[in-house]
């Protein structure tokens, strides 16, 4: 296991680029499926999760050459449709290969993916998306086996608007018969990426980004391989606004879209950082202690619930009292407790955490329970006036490239160490 040690107290200063998206990254590298012949992928991050979607694809035959943040994958000699659960348990998101397998096979079979540190991540609406399309669905003895003789467009009304369920029904419909119309469809950038990425591919989709999705089915012989650059990653690049404004720094960073940062972008005003937006750049300059305010997170374009750690830590500094709600996840305020352990003073009443700033923080003996919560102690360590250890930082490399690297490059004094 890895380690970070960190000295904080440094200001951040000058320049880092955000790397691709993650979210975006995972369900193109599965969408790659439904072609049968070869895609590129630009900018994909060099992430532990992109390399167990990798790990997935080619245990399914898929052939994968990667040169830094280029993906080559020639999905023609996939000829297995199940996923084990050591694959599974790696990383839930494989469960993004749901909908490309049964849209191109019939058949797929995964292990039913475990809940995780932030809550029990149901599928019930994406399984109920895929038996709509026309799959039978079982689920036993742990695994979830979808197969449709034919699938046939529909309308679906999602029960919330769920990120992955309607990916996962979005790649589903690609190759059935038939309109199918996404309604209550979650409206992320991630979203839009995809369709983007599958339009070039030869299929038929339209309105992502609004919460009605529609898709034309195409025939297998209508797609074409196709050669994409994914989004920047806009919660790497929120990290880093934080980054700039819990050490009272000056960063800019770069390989931004600021139409997605709009609501963190707000809330920072809010609290008193200054930003200046360019077009393809934030630059953020702390002034001295944040104002507190208050934050619920909501599906996209609400304030996104993989910021409210970050900014939970960023708060814990500020003058006043902040209340943060987190409406997503029933289980995501593990960082809550490890930032107490540096002096924070924070209640959580149900849903909602009412954070009473203070003057600083102390370093302090941490582990990281998941990748925003680890995101949010570095944060926080950064902003200690002496030497935090951050066990766990295997956490942090699934959604963070070389996070050190990136920080030091700033000012700051973070090692990694090897046990
Ligand atoms: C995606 O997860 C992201 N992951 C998450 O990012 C992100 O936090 C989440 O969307 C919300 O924005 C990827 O894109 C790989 P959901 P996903 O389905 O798709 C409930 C990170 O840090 N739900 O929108 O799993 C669910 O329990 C990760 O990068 C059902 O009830 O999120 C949750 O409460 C963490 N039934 C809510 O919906 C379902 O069938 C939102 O989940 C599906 C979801």
């Amino acid at each position: 296991m890895q380690k970070f040690v960190i000295v904080g107290g440094n200001r951040l200063k000058g320049t880092i680029r955000a790397s691709g998206s993650k979210n975006a990254t995972l369900p193109i590298l599965a969408a790659s499926i439904l072609n049968a012949g070869k895609s590129t992928i630009y900018e994909a991050p060099q992430l532990r999760d992109v390399s167990v979607m990798k790990d997935v694809l080619s245990y399914l035959g898929a052939k994968i050459v990667s040169d830094r943040n280029t993906i080559e994958i020639d999905t023609s000699t996939i000829q297995s449709v199940e996923i084990t659960e050591e694959l599974m348990r790696r990383m839930r998101a494989s469960n993004l290969v749901l909908g490309s397998l049964l849209g191109r096979f019939g058949r797929v079979k995964i292990s039913y993916p475990g809940g995780c540190q932030i809550g029990s991540r149901p599928m019930n609406l994406h399984l109920k998306g895929l038996q709509a399309l026309g799959a039978t669905i079982q689920e036993k003895f742990g695994y979830i086996t979808a197969e449709a003789e034919k699938l046939r467009g529909t309308d679906i009304h999602l029960d919330l608007p769920s990120v992955g369920a309607t990916e996962n029904i979005i790649m589903t419909a690609i190759l059935a018969e038939g309109v199918t119309v996404i309604r209550n469809a979650a409206k992320e950038p991630e979203i839009v990426d995809l369709q983007n990425f599958l339009n070039k591919m030869g299929a038929r989709v339209k309105g992502a980004g609004t919460d009605t999705i529609k898709i034309e089915g195409v025939r297998p012989r209508e797609l074409i391989p196709a050669v994409h650059t994914v989004i920047p990653d806009r919660i790497e690049a929120g990290t880093h606004m934080v980054a700039a404004a819990i050490t009272g720094g000056e960063v800019t960073v770069t390989n931004v879209i600021p139409e997605h940062l709009e609501p963190l972008i707000a809330k920072l005003r809010e609290a008193g950082v200054s930003i200046t937006v360019g077009d393809d750049y934030v630059k953020v300059q702390g002034n001295g202690r944040v104002k507190a305010v208050d934050i619920k997170t909501m599906h996209y374009p609400g304030f996104p619930t993989d910021m409210q750690p970050q900014m939970m830590a960023l708060l814990s500094l500020a003058e006043g009292t902040s209340v943060v709600s987190e409406t997503i996840f029933e289980n995501r305020f593990k960082h809550v407790a490890e930032l107490r352990r540096m002096g924070a003073d924070i209640k959580v009443e149900g849903q909602s955490a009412i954070i009473k700033g203070v003057e600083k923080l102390s370093g302090a003996y941490l582990e990281a329970s998941d990748l925003r919560a680890g995101a949010s102690l570095v944060l926080a360590a950064l902003a200690a006036e002496d030497g935090t250890v951050l066990e766990n930082v295997h956490h942090i490399d699934r959604g963070y490239e070389r996070l050190e690297v990136k920080y030091n490059s700033l000012g700051a004094r973070m090692i990694r160490v090897h046990n």
